[in-house]
């Protein structure tokens, strides 16, 4: 499954012009004294969707959101939620809720109390706030714990008194600061379906934080990459994944082996990188020159152990069993790392730790990277 060479994907979004965009930032920028937090922020998240900002700690994500939610106010720039600029309009007067990264139930009120309290404070009739409270804990199924204390809850079902809290005044938009931050893999992994179920009932706009890209991958719609208050690259799961643009993104997104070397031959999109005594073949999206500096990416399950354009020798300094998976570590003559995930049903012949080894990949399988 050779790739062709494909005009890269613009940093811009490419909308789909039939549906309509719900959240519009526009050049923001937020300095906070001298601290530059956002620079230049521009991204269309459309309505329904399912966006996640990606990236590592003190990037910029919360910022981001909170701007959007009205807790923060941009430096420069706009804000429009349903086409309409929020500037110098409150939290409280949004079309947005937020679930923030810190959560916090009200410890003395019990779930039913917990997700009322906003409509409460806003006065609603009686009747409108038991049916949507009721409705609310029906959507993240907790009927039935109504009368129980958060004290006395799981760390997931506070997750999802939170949601409902949010969910409850009906917002256009969700705002959600790593809200799965506390709990461990397996509840993470179970609320994953739950809130991409939710999403898709509800059909409203989901902001998602997360510096974890497993989370962002598996959940999203699309993915806005950040670091250092930019947005490094915007696309859909794949895209990023399988399409980086950057050093950055190759290491942040997956597992990866980086090449750095220079173009020796060029066929087509196909090429040969020479990288310290080593030839690699790669696929390039975009024209290079011979001679140029590039990098070759090769995702760790890309390698293998059977036949493929490229093969590279040394021996095996390390082997984990991860499951699925077998890691294995490979030292090359000069002492460079090479790292594979080889499925453990394809991991029967690998050869013990300090014996020879080679690893394979296909040309199909590995990117050059020009920036
Ligand atoms: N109120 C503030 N005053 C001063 N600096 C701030 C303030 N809030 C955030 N910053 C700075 O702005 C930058 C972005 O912070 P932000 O909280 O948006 O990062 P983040 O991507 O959410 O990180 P994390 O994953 O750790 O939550 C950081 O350098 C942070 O120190
Ligand atoms: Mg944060």
């Amino acid at each position: 499954m050779a790739n062709p060479p494909t005009k890269e994907m613009p940093a811009a979004i490419q909308l789909d012009t039939a549906t309509p965009i719900s959240v519009s930032v526009r050049n923001v920028y937020k300095t906070f004294d001298t601290t530059p937090a956002l620079k230049d922020i521009a991204l269309d998240i459309r309505r329904g969707e399912f966006f996640s900002l990606l990236g590592p700690s003190g990037c910029g994500k919360t910022t981001l959101l909170r701007s959007i939610g009205g807790f923060e106010t941009p430096t420069s720039g706009t804000i429009l939620i349903d086409g309409k600029d929020v500037g110098g309009i409150p939290p409280y007067g949004r079309p947005t809720n937020m679930i923030f990264q810190q959560l916090a139930l009200f410890p003395h009120l019990d779930v039913y109390e917990n997700v009322a309290f906003g409509l409460r404070v806003q006065k609603k009739p009686k009747e409108q706030i038991d049916g949507r409270v009721k409705g609310a804990l029906a959507l993240v199924r907790l009927e039935g714990y109504e009368r129980r204390m958060p004290s006395q809850l799981s760390g997931g079902q506070r997750q999802r008194v939170a949601m409902a809290r949010a969910l409850v005044n009906e917002p256009s938009v969700l705002l959600l600061d790593e809200p799965l931050g506390s709990l461990d893999l397996q509840l993470r992994l179970q609320m994953h379906e739950e809130l991409r179920r939710l999403q898709r009932t509800l059909g409203n706009t989901f902001v998602f934080v997360t510096h974890d890209q497993g989370e962002a991958m598996s959940m999203s719609d699309r993915i806005a990459v950040m670091n250092g208050g930019v947005i490094v690259q915007l696309g859909t799961p794949e895209d990023i994944y399988e399409r980086p643009q950057s050093r950055f993104v190759a290491q942040f997104v997956g597992h990866t082996n980086l090449f750095d070397g220079k173009v020796i031959r060029i066929e087509g999109s196909r090429v040969t990188v020479e990288s310290d005594g080593i030839s690699l073949a790669a696929t390039t999206p975009t024209p290079v020159e011979l001679g140029q500096a590039v990098t070759v990416v090769v995702r760790y399950e890309r390698l293998g152990l059977g036949a493929g354009d490229t093969t590279l020798r040394g021996n095996v300094a390390e082997r984990m069993f991860l499951g699925g998976t077998v890691r294995v570590v490979m030292a090359l003559s000069g002492g460079r790392l090479v790292t594979a995930d080889i499925a453990s049903t394809a991991a029967t012949g690998l050869p013990a730790i300090g014996e020879p080894v080679a690893l394979t990949f296909n040309a199909s399988d590995s990117r050059v990277l020009v920036a």
